[in-house]
């Protein structure tokens, strides 16, 4: 079955849908993983819920049963004559485990097996995602570290919390992230496989167009959505890869277990994109800065005065991919740029990208031709991969995700060099 049959829930036959067993343990936010069963479910997975007994606190077994379709038990017990923790187990394509509780983390690295999902998880060889979602100092503490650290060693994805409004007043490291980013991550899991090639790699990808101020209400600006930017950052983080997402101005849901720092200008991008590769493998820019911005901001809003024209003093911007590329922070770091072009007198779409590779340094340039404003905000992409060590490499009209793949393959290959 295609990654599209699956988004559409074009299934024809039950057996052929993708078999998916949503671990669910007890914290309050056991109620988001119903919206995450809606959209497994609607899109064509064949869902086992497997609750906790604790999760069962927070959410009752009815809603379960109604929302999958399915029985739902806790423990192994329960038609005992299937044996269904090994039934269930063998026969799953995927298992997320959302929200993991700090508890549910420590009894699966320790491989307890004393209830049904903990069961489940020793029988499974299909990959396993956690979602965690717990107080800051227990996602913090030792104990929970190094639980997660051998769930990782042992191949499981474990998808770093999200920061924001934890239960109660507090706030910080924790959180569930979105259900619907949840999805994406175990879509993306199920759609692949090559496996978490990124485990243990840090890379950056910046995204969004940059604004550069000219007084309070007005900016400079650009066309990018973020989109491709975005998508850059939710694979490589479903390959395993420990993720820093600089936005300017991109009003797209956080991508999950994604760390997100947002930023306005360029200056404020050039600063958290070089602040950031400082430990990473792999720096992606995606972003679209502004190459100009106005000399002087103005404080107050800029009136008009009868007819006469504004002029704008601009100044350049800095070239954060041509500073990146050229002051590498670490042996061996894979840098990446994009370059939206249209061809002019001067030359064609490549033979102008072919003069950026060389100008900007870095390693590969994925081009798109962008005349007539193609790209910008579409979920699709096409492209031409240019690299100083290889042919160029035409990636076909697809998603922004399929393209994002193709990326991360490319910088996979070269850091395994
Ligand atoms: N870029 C950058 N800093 C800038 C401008 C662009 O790091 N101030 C990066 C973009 O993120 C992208 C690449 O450079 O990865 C190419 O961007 P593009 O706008 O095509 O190139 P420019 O340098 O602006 O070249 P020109 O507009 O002259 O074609």
């Amino acid at each position: 079955m295609t990654d599209d049959q699956a988004a559409s829930g074009a299934s024809t036959e039950a057996t052929e849908r993708p078999s998916v067993v949503l671990g669910v343990s007890g914290g309050i936010a056991a109620y988001k993983a119903c919206e995450l069963l809606r959209r497994l479910t609607e899109s064509g997975h064949d869902v086992t819920v497997v609750p906790t007994e604790a999760a069962l606190h927070f959410v009752g077994a009815a809603t379960w049963a109604a929302l999958s379709g399915k029985p739902v038990a806790t423990d192994v017990w329960t038609d005992a004559h299937e044996v269904p923790h090994v039934r269930i187990g063998r026969s799953a394509d995927l298992v997320v485990v959302a929200p993991a509780t700090a508890d549910l983390l420590a009894r699966a690295a320790h491989g307890r097996a004393d209830d049904l999902l903990t069961n489940i998880l020793l029988t499974a060889r299909c990959p396993v995602v956690f979602a965690p979602a717990m107080h800051t100092e227990m996602w913090e503490h030792a104990a929970t570290r190094a639980n997660v650290a051998t769930l990782r060693e042992r191949g499981a994805l474990v998808i770093e919390p999200a920061v924001g409004r934890l239960t109660g007043a507090d706030t910080g490291k924790g959180r569930l992230p979105e259900p619907d980013e949840i999805f994406e991550i175990c879509r993306d899991v199920l759609a692949r496989s090559g496996g978490l090639d990124l485990a243990g790699r840090s890379v950056v990808v910046s995204a969004g167009g940059t604004r550069e101020p000219i007084d309070p209400v007005r900016f400079l600006g650009n066309r990018s959505s973020g989109l491709q930017g975005v998508a850059l950052a939710r694979t490589a983080a479903a390959r395993g890869a420990d993720v820093t997402l600089v936005a300017a101005n991109v009003s797209l849901p956080d991508p999950a277990g994604v760390k997100v720092v947002r930023v306005e200008t360029t200056e404020q991008l050039r600063d958290a994109v070089v602040s950031a590769a400082v430990s990473a493998d792999a720096v992606v820019m995606a972003a679209a800065p502004a190459d100009f911005r106005p000399v002087a901001t103005s404080e107050s809003k800029i009136k008009k005065s009868g007819d006469s024209a504004l002029t704008l003093e601009l100044t350049q911007t800095p070239d954060i991919l041509a500073e990146i590329s050229a002051d590498r922070a670490r042996p061996g770091q894979v840098v990446v740029g994009f370059a939206a072009e249209t061809g002019d007198d001067s030359g064609s779409v490549l033979d102008l990208a072919t003069a950026k590779l060389a100008r900007k340094g870095c390693d590969l340039l994925v081009v798109n031709d962008v005349a007539g404003g193609a790209v910008f905000g579409q979920p699709d992409n096409r492209a031409v991969i240019l690299s100083t060590d290889a042919a160029p490499h035409d990636v076909p009209l697809g998603s922004k995700t399929a393209l994002a793949h193709v990326i991360w393959d490319e910088v996979a290959r070269r850091l395994q060099d």
